[in-house]
């Protein structure tokens, strides 16, 4: 919102002023805006990270980095994650507003009836080598979509776009199920109308046809939860991702399978496998004091795995629902004791005790305690992305929607600080 605040810049030089408009959102930092800075005063700002860069406006979600704070259009995480279903947070983050009892049945009744996917689909999951790794075949298969249904990539019909939206929240997790069951060697597994999002899930990555398969409760409200915890956390990689490619007037297939490589790497998405690979290595809770050192000594590359984010400076709130969601699985499971937990638990305080992740403000990010959940639940590691990537496709979809429905719309373009050789006379290659 445009205010009558302003920010001068001077440019030492010359002497001369420029005043820059300050914008206010409802909540968090004001931003100055520099969108006219190049046209008036010939110079670029540098911020190759995005550090201290709002790259739109989003009136989805809110995050207070300092105080641990995650607000779906202005819901707390906790509260959406103690109160609502998964469906119920899709339909808040694509339409605005909590959904009342007819509009919630309609819209479980659409994700519902779009799961099945398309026969001929199931044939590009043979092209990929049984040892792929989930999330190569994720990319691939989602971008395929746009293959298939092409009465809805016209993204200037808002008709279509809802079909899309409705497409990709109810086929990613068929898809993610099929991947997994592709990686077994066992039969894909069609979902079932019958079951809620969660149930249906589990229900496609766990059940064979040899013997019938009940899907628990605990474990479905837990899976539930986990998709909620992911569902959308503004302007991240992935989600920047999907703009930026969105911006160029692509089809939302390819947009959410462009968010589906981004998440991919284990500085995002996947950190979650990367967290229990670290909790393998580290063994026994006595090898955590060298594994401290580790993390802290620049000459080595070991991080903490699932410690650390850009926006948190305070606990990740979603780790907090995570943490106390672990001992429900692990008791419904009868698991109990899970040495990676214990693992988990005494890194954490022992983390949270040093002087290096205090000053640092490091704390247990989503990632930290998710593994150990999916896991219990029978989960491979390499899954643990792509259920990532099943919760935050409707983030993902959300934010696309708004911005194609901004009337300002225009492609994504950073420029950049060159600083490479200046113009130079080519020289024959017999003379080089
Ligand atoms: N272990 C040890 N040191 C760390 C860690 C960590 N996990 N994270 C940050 N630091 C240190 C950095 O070395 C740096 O130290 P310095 O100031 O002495 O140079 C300082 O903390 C600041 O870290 P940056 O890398 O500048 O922070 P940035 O915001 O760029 O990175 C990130 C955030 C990528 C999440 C980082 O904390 C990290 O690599 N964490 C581990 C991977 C992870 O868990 N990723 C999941 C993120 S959540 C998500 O995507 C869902």
């Amino acid at each position: 919102m445009k205010t009558d605040k302003t920010f001068t810049l001077r440019n030492d030089e010359t002497g001369e002023e420029f005043k820059l408009p300050v914008l206010d959102g409802i909540e968090g930092p004001s931003v100055i805006d520099v969108r006219k800075l190049y046209g008036e005063t010939g110079y670029f700002t540098f911020d190759p990270s995005y550090t201290s860069t709002a790259s739109c406006k989003s009136r989805l979600t809110f995050i207070d980095g300092d105080e641990g704070v995650l607000m779906h259009r202005g819901y707390t995480i906790e509260e959406l994650t103690e109160n609502s279903t998964f469906l119920e947070v899709a339909y808040l983050l694509l339409e605005g507003d909590l959904p009342n009892k007819k509009q919630y049945d309609e819209f479980e009744h659409h994700i519902t009836y779009h799961t099945l996917v398309h026969e001929q689909l199931h044939k590009f999951f043979q092209g990929f080598r049984r040892d792929a790794h989930p999330m190569a075949v994720m990319c691939g298969v989602v971008a395929a979509l746009s293959s298939f249904y092409h009465d809805s990539l016209d993204i200037w019909d808002p008709k279509q776009r809802e079909i899309s939206a409705h497409r990709l929240i109810a086929k990613i997790p068929t898809l993610a199920a099929m991947a997994h069951k592709y990686a077994l060697g066992q039969p894909f597994v069609y979902p079932r109308n019958d079951l809620n999002y969660a149930e249906n899930f589990l229900h496609m990555c766990f059940a064979v046809p040899a013997e019938p398969y009940h899907v628990s409760p605990v474990l479905a409200r837990a899976m539930d939860k986990i998709l909620i915890l992911h569902a959308d956390h503004e302007q991240n990689a992935s989600t920047s991702t999907v703009r930026l490619a969105g911006s160029s007037q692509a089809n939302p297939f390819a947009c959410i399978s462009s968010g589906i490589t981004s998440l991919w790497g284990p500085a995002h998405g996947g950190a979650n496998q990367a967290v229990l690979a670290m909790l393998r290595e580290i063994g026994s809770v006595d090898r955590i004091p060298e594994f401290i050192e580790k993390a802290k000594d620049k000459d080595d590359p070991f991080r903490l795995m699932g410690f650390g984010h850009r926006v948190y400076k305070n606990y990740d709130p979603r780790a907090g629902v995570l943490k106390a969601s672990c001992d429900e699985v692990l008791d419904e499971l009868g698991v109990e004791n899970e040495p990676l937990l214990a693992i988990a638990r005494e890194l954490e305080k022992a983390a949270l005790a040093d002087d290096y992740f205090v000053e640092r403000k490091l704390f247990p990010n989503v990632d930290f305690y998710s593994g150990i959940i999916l896991k219990a639940m029978g989960f491979p590691e390499e899954m643990f992305t792509v259920l990532f990537a099943v919760g935050r496709t409707v983030g993902w979809v959300a934010q696309w929607k708004e911005m194609i429905e901004e009337p300002t719309l225009r492609i994504g373009r950073p420029r950049q600080l060159y600083t490479g050789p200046a113009k130079r006379d080519y020289v024959p290659i017999d003379k080089r």
